[in-house]
């Protein structure tokens, strides 16, 4: 079994059907790939894992334990981070702040803090702040630490929305098209930095509209299309398959 399972996964909005009786693995030290025509369900799979929105049916399961009834930030305690289609920062705070926010939101300062005193409260705030400087020098973002992340360019901004998932020292990352908007150079700056993630042994669920880039890192790839699974392969195997070629040329043929 895979660290993250998902088994028959459902959700219906009124009438319809976003997701429908999907299963898929999401294994530790990978990258899986999940793509698919605009609607077709692939943020709401996000949303779900993530306790944000409710099953309509199936489970969701985590080192074999089920988690689909839990709560976001229990889902976040259980080492399940991701990051949003649209970057949902703290505009008019810096990009060390926002950073340490989610550290410390991790540490659960608050209720320590109660307990032990302010003493420890300074602790874990100092610890927030090593730890979140220390993402921003891996991503090579040291120069821009204490600008208001409001003021960045928006690959920058991406950068720092993976960050705070990392923040958490998280063991599974689901990321929403976090190349959206960026050049080819950032793309693959990127891109190093997932291959590594994974070589530590995180699970990463990588969803792109990006072909390439997406093809070129996933280990293995799971198309949906209207809600339900249409393929699962290598990324070879997935781009030569004629259904995939056709949902996306439909879905070309729609945004046109
Ligand atoms: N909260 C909601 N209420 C009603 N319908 C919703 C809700 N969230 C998503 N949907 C619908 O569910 C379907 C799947 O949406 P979803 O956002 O998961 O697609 P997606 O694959 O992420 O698309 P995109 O590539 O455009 O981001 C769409 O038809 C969408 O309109
Ligand atoms: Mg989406």
């Amino acid at each position: 079994m895979s660290l993250l399972e998902l088994d028959g996964v459902s959700r219906q909005f009124g009438g319809l059907w976003a997701v429908r009786g999907v299963s898929l693995s999401v294994p530790a030290g990978r990258i899986t790939g999940l793509i698919g025509p605009n609607g077709a369900g692939k943020s709401t799979i996000v949303n779900m894992i993530a306790g944000l929105t409710a099953l309509t049916e199936g489970r969701i399961l985590l080192d074999g334990a089920e988690i689909h009834r839990q709560q976001p930030g229990q889902v976040a305690r259980l080492g399940i981070a991701r990051t949003f289609q649209n970057v949902r920062l703290l505009n008019e705070a810096s990009v060390v702040e926002n950073i340490a926010v989610a550290c410390h939101h991790h540490q659960g300062v608050s209720a320590m803090a109660e307990v032990f005193g302010l003493g420890t409260a300074r602790a874990a705030q100092a610890q927030a702040y090593a730890r979140a400087r220390e993402l921003i020098a891996m991503f090579d973002m040291e120069r821009y630490s204490d600008f208001l992340a409001g003021e960045l360019s928006y690959g920058h901004q991406r950068r720092v929305e993976i960050m705070r998932a990392l923040a958490m020292k998280p063991r599974v990352v689901l990321l929403d098209e976090p190349v959206a908007g960026m050049n080819d150079v950032e793309a693959q700056q990127l891109a190093v930095h997932f291959r590594r993630l994974a070589s530590e042994g995180i699970a990463l669920l990588l969803i792109e509209h990006n072909m390439q880039f997406v093809m070129s890192l996933s280990d293995q790839v799971h198309v949906i299309a209207a809600g339900e699974l249409m393929t699962s392969g290598t990324p070879r195997e997935v781009r030569n398959d004629p259904r995939v070629i056709a949902a996306y040329l439909g879905d070309e043929q729609c945004s046109a």
